[in-house]
């Protein structure tokens, strides 16, 4: 659908583009080194289907610092993206026939590889309570039946921005332990929360423990600005390790090295850049909200994290129509938001990861469409 969108604007080379989730700013200095370094020593060979140690160990010493829970690098495995990982999860857990719940909305590539493999998805929506995007906690406990498979949560989530509470978390665990029900967390926002008090969202590998139906996937693109690399992980249980070597060798064997060596460092060493992009975007996060709160006839519901603004606008019903005019009358460039999924149909997702200075523009444009 964003595809569509941008067939609107062809031709237009004044077009604000808002429509990915991706920063503005390249991957930090220091991560491309370790990279050039890797490739210019020659490590250009295949390696471990589950990633060099280094790089599995240094993924583990990174998530036990900051979930204060040991994760072993046995349990970790460094993939081809976070997309990736999530295929890789779904294709260790998932048979044909199989019940898979998510919360919806949802980045469209997580309930769409599940059906690939030909399991079923019910989807739960989020529901806005007080102005916030929250989690109808009842609805997802009855969706989560005997008969489930597995249950999706992406928090914070793409594209609203919900981010679960520690105490649904608790409730949700207890009842998906009770069922035996697997849990794929997709935990790629998970440093990206705007409550500066708050290192990470409310996380199911913090709470695991030995036996658990766990399984964290997660990525190095944005919270390292790392996008077009290609790089991700995916925590889980030890017994489905040999497994996953398996399935890694029939995917992609494995991952380009210089990338590892990034990726190593990325997490060693990036705290600081993890930081400053946290900062830059609960700053932008601000400029946009609080613009688009100034105009007549919006609606943008509060959010823990991520790098969106999911909003709406009064009158206009139709998100695909909608995106497809703003890119045509003033070169704006949004996404449409039942992109993801019918319970995103009448929103528009905006990502503020850029300058302050383009999302002022955007709002200008914004503010010319509607007079
Ligand atoms: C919810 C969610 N999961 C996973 C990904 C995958 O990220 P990547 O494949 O770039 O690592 C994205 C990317 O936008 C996302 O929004």
């Amino acid at each position: 659908m964003i595809r569509d969108v941008a067939n609107a604007g062809m031709g237009n080379n004044d077009i604000l583009r808002f429509w990915f989730g991706e920063s503005d700013q390249p991957t930090p200095l220091f991560i491309r080194a370790a990279a050039i370094a890797s490739l210019e020593s020659g490590e250009t060979f295949y390696s471990q289907n589950l990633g060099r140690p280094y790089l599995r160990e240094a993924i583990g010493n990174y998530l036990s610092a900051l979930h204060e829970r040991p994760v072993a690098a046995e349990r970790v495995a460094a993939v081809g993206s976070g997309v990736s990982a999530l295929m890789l999860a779904s294709q260790l857990v998932l048979s044909p026939g199989d019940k898979v719940v998510a919360v919806t909305p949802l980045w469209p590539n997580v309930v769409e590889i599940p059906k690939i493999l030909g399991a079923a998805v019910t989807r739960v929506p989020l529901a806005i309570a007080s102005g916030r995007w929250s989690l109808d906690l009842d609805r997802l406990l009855d969706a989560l039946t005997p008969d489930t498979r597995l249950l999706i949560v992406n928090s914070p989530n793409n594209p609203t921005g919900w981010t679960i509470e520690d105490d649904e978390l608790d409730v949700v665990l207890a009842h998906c332990r009770k069922l035996g029900i697997w849990v794929l967390a997709d935990d790629v926002y998970e440093r990206l929360v705007y409550d500066p008090a708050r290192k990470s969202a409310p996380s199911f590998l913090r709470r695991y423990e030995e036996g658990d139906r766990i399984i964290s996937s997660n990525s190095f693109s944005k919270a390292w600005t790392m996008t077009g690399w290609r790089m991700g992980w995916l925590v889980a249980p030890e017994a489905l390790m040999a497994d996953l070597t398996k399935l890694i060798e029939y995917n992609t064997s494995c991952i380009l090295e210089p990338a590892q060596r990034a990726g190593a460092v990325a997490v060693a060493k990036g705290e600081g850049e993890v930081a400053k992009l946290r900062e830059r975007l609960a700053a932008s996060r601000r400029v946009l909200v609080d613009g688009l709160r100034r105009l007549p006839g919006v609606d943008v519901p509060d959010a823990g994290g991520a790098m969106y603004a999911f909003f709406r606008l009064a009158g206009h019903d139709d998100s695909l129509e909608l995106a497809k005019t703003l890119v045509r009358e003033v070169g704006l460039g949004l996404a449409p938001g039942n992109a993801f999924g019918p319970e995103g149909e009448g929103w528009l997702r905006w990502c503020h990861a850029v300058e302050p200075a383009r999302i002022e523009q955007g709002l200008t444009r914004l503010r010319k469409f509607l007079a």
